[in-house]
């Protein structure tokens, strides 16, 4: 059985991570810690409630993080997620922030990843801000886990965010810098570029959605805002490279549950421009190995995308 640790910013892409997450045999989720990014942290609580209330996993443990970057200002995706992280489509059934366990995020990723050491794969779709504090907290973390999936970065020097900052690393670049400075266990990284060369069509995305259960039109529900926006935004459409769309965080978790999702590595060491003005948040591979880093990083290029629509399908049965 796989042991994860999932670490969100809830919007729907994670959603859509979490719930496949969820429905992936011989998985166990550990926890989930949430953290500031597509929207506010109390907004990324409730999400994550909403969603494991849908899918009746409530006994999973979910802790507040970071509130905010290390030393950036707060971005958000609201235009993207909807203000609430979730299409704005609220439940007014939504489960309370007392479910919140008291435990703090960092805290609770050092204890679990502590508790099994060496068998945690975590699972980060969202800025690294948690991860950064756990490992100057605690700088054996890294080497306690198992393995480090991170949708985040970007491999051709093209954003989604600022000119070549995706989202995840343009809202912290402290914190992915800190995290890719000091890893010592295998690393996975789904970039925007990844992602983008992967796009899954707008039939996949109906048939996907349109299955019978109660999951699939929770989603329905909650990516129609996302949805209106892919059709209508000119520059989001050339950026995916026409009509289609991205699970963002789903490509990571898909790695994580099924390695045979990806095809083909770049395997070199990473690291991410902090002061840059047109570059800042930007993460550049070193692939003449000049900064002669021990710990590679895997930066995946390929994907079976059958095996990953299989991963999306399940997540919504
Ligand atoms: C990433 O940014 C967020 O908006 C998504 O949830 C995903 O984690 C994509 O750049
Ligand atoms: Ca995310």
């Amino acid at each position: 059985t796989k042991k994860l640790l999932i670490d969100v910013d809830c919007g729907v892409d994670d959603a859509q991570a979490i719930m496949m997450a969820l429905a992936a045999p011989d998985v166990q989720i550990l926890g989930i810690t949430c953290v500031h990014g597509n929207t506010s942290i109390d907004n990324v609580c409730k999400n994550v409630l909403r969603v494991l209330k849908i899918c009746k996993r409530l006994e999973i443990p979910v802790f507040r993080g970071a509130s905010a970057p290390i030393l950036s200002d707060s971005l958000n995706a609201g235009h993207f997620h909807g203000e609430d992280g979730l299409g704005d489509f609220p439940d007014p059934e939504a489960p309370g922030l007392d479910l919140i366990h008291k435990e703090r995020a960092v805290e609770a990723m050092i204890r679990i990843v502590t508790e099994h050491e060496g068998q945690v794969c975590l699972v980060a779709t969202a800025p690294l801000t948690n991860l950064a504090l756990a490992v100057k907290i605690d700088p054996s973390f890294p080497e306690k886990l198992k393995s480090l999936f991170i949708m985040g970065g970007n491999m051709e020097s093209r954003g989604n965010t600022t000119i070549c900052g995706e989202f995840n690393f343009a809202a912290d670049p402290e914190a992915a810098y800190i995290v890719l400075k000091d890893y010592v266990c295998p690393t996975y990284i789904a970039t925007w570029e990844y992602t983008s060369h992967h796009k899954l069509s707008l039939d996949f995305c109906h048939s996907w959605m349109d299955q019978n259960t109660e999951k699939a039109r929770f989603m329905k529900n909650i990516f129609a805002y996302s949805m209106e926006v892919i059709k209508g935004d000119r520059i989001k459409k050339e950026m995916i490279g026409g009509d289609g769309f991205l699970s963002c965080d789903s490509y990571a978790m898909a790695a994580a549950i099924d390695e045979k999702v990806v095809t083909e590595y770049i395997e070199c060491a990473v690291s991410v421009e902090l002061s840059g003005k047109l570059t800042r948040g930007m993460m550049v591979l070193d692939t003449l190995d000049l900064l002669k880093k021990k710990h590679k990083a895997f930066v995946m290029k390929t994907c079976d995308l059958e095996k990953f629509q299989c991963l999306l399908m399940a997540a919504l049965k």
